[in-house]
């Protein structure tokens, strides 16, 4: 064995063990010669779905409410291939509403998990972390900063709520006594309290107590560019005027997710963000869905926001959540601390996926990002050219990808997520008046014949639907 010496640790001693990189290749061939078989949509094998049945009817019983889909994972999966405990096999477009940013068993992120294994403990958080969490964190203000940005601090934690509460805190805490946000109509922020608040739907916050005053304003319409962000400004600055020095916070959502996958643009995003500068309001935008998905790793990025942006929160493909803030809004002592900022699996694989994206050339305005929406958005143009009565845009940006079927009715777009599902397509909706349907492609894996596929079910769904009315 090992002797301690002056210039390694003993865990450096341990990762260099050639038994574990033995052992770690073992794993890896393993996981591939198994996932080899999971190649195509399948439907569920008849012999595991009494049981399947039992497992979802106990899981629905004891969590209070039935899972949106019938959806346990095996555990294996291949990209954007899942597969189910039934033994079904799905191809996972939402990916967990943006989650799982390489799919399904990727190589890259088992053996993160190995590594994750190795490390002393589950969790990081508040007095025990790691050198992944510094990684982390200089990792994304390096790159937030990069053009422009001085974003100068990151703090992690767990959810992008979590996220979103912290940067909503600092916010406050420096532009008391201003206590109110203006926010985007139909945003959503999360939910807890406080969060409730800012997301624009009612039906979210029924039988909670007001816990911030928040004031809407509407969002950029690409029907009417000028216009939408003239009538936006002049909402703000009516809001301003109703309430003289109590706006801490812009609340921004520069393409809105839950709403139904609608961009804003630079300009108008620019012209808010010089009224709130004027003010002394922080611009905040949350970016807990788009981080990652669009044509640079930041939307802000994507928007030329760089120097407007006073704090920014991530979440979703990032594993671990994180709100950036700058040297001004630094909070004071005690405001925000958290017990867990992520497992170490979470925290290593937040790196890996970061770093992964934007070494396979996930970014830029050629980047892999845009060639797959360009390519996901023919082949929606081309199904709806087909099929003008069920399938319309826009159809969202970057890994963000929508579009609006039948005319949007509720209960329709609900069964064409069903069917797809079925099918074999993993899709959900998003919005409302119109309800769209929305695709969080797994960018590190997917590739054109996925694209291809999705599209195929899509159009074979379109066809059963349309043949049916
Ligand atoms: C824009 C945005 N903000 C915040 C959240 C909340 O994140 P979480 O569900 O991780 O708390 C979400 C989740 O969908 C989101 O899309």
């Amino acid at each position: 064995m090992s002797n301690h010496n002056e210039t390694s640790t003993f865990a450096q001693q341990l990762r260099s063990d050639p038994r574990l990189a033995e052992a770690k290749q073992l794993i890896l061939d393993a996981v591939a010669d198994h996932q080899r078989n999971i190649v195509n949509v399948r439907p569920a094998s008849p012999a595991l779905e009494a049981d399947y049945q039992q497992m979802l009817d106990g899981f629905g019983e004891i969590r209070g409410g039935k899972l949106y889909f019938p959806y346990l994972s095996s555990g294996l999966g291949n990209g954007p291939f899942v597969e189910l405990a039934d033994g079904s096999v799905k191809l996972d477009m939402i990916t967990g509403i943006g989650v799982h940013g390489y799919g399904h068993s990727h190589p890259r992120l088992v053996e993160a998990g190995i590594d994750a294994a190795l490390s002393d403990t589950v969790m990081q958080g508040n007095l025990q972390q790691g050198p992944e969490s510094f990684e982390l964190v200089k990792l994304l203000t390096q790159k937030a900063n990069e053009t422009g940005g001085h974003l100068a601090h990151c703090f992690l934690s767990t959810s992008g709520a979590m996220a979103n509460e912290n940067s909503l805190k600092i916010a406050f805490q420096k532009n008391q006594p201003a206590n109110r946000v203006v926010a985007f109509s139909h945003c959503f922020a999360g939910r807890t309290l406080a969060l409730s608040q800012v997301t624009d739907k009612p039906g979210n916050r029924v039988g909670l107590p007001d816990t911030i005053a928040v004031d809407y304003i509407p969002f950029f319409k690409s029907s009417d560019p000028a216009g939408s962000t003239a009538l936006a400004v002049n909402h703000l600055r009516w809001q301003i005027k109703r309430h003289p020095g109590k706006i801490a916070a812009l609340w921004m959502e520069l393409i809105q997710g839950e709403g139904g996958y609608y961009a804003g643009s630079p300009e108008f995003f620019k012209a808010l963000c010089a009224v709130a500068k004027e003010n002394n309001i922080a611009v905040i935008a949350d970016e807990v869905q788009t981080f990652g998905r669009t044509s640079r790793l930041y939307a802000f990025q994507h928007f030329g926001l760089d120097q407007y942006v006073d704090l920014v929160t991530i979440g979703k493909i990032s594993q671990v959540c994180a709100t950036l803030y700058t040297d001004e809004y630094k909070p004071k002592p005690g405001l925000i601390s958290q017990t867990f900022t992520g497992s170490s699996w979470a925290i290593i694989a937040a790196n890996a996926i970061i770093q992964g994206l934007i070494d396979q050339g996930h970014y830029g305005v050629d980047g892999r990002n845009q060639k797959l929406h360009a390519y996901f958005q023919a082949g929606l143009e081309g199904i709806a050219k087909r099929h003008p009565e069920a399938v319309s845009g826009p159809y969202g940006v970057g890994g963000m990808v929508a579009f609006t079927p039948f005319e949007g009715e509720l209960n329709q777009s609900k069964e064409m997520v069903n069917r797809m599902y079925h099918a074999g397509l993993m899709s959900f909706i998003a919005g409302s008046d119109p309800v769209r349907i929305r695709f969080l492609m797994p960018l590190g894996s997917v590739e054109e014949r996925h694209i291809d596929l999705a599209c195929q079910i899509i159009e074979q769904i379109v066809e059963e639907m349309s043949s049916e009315a």
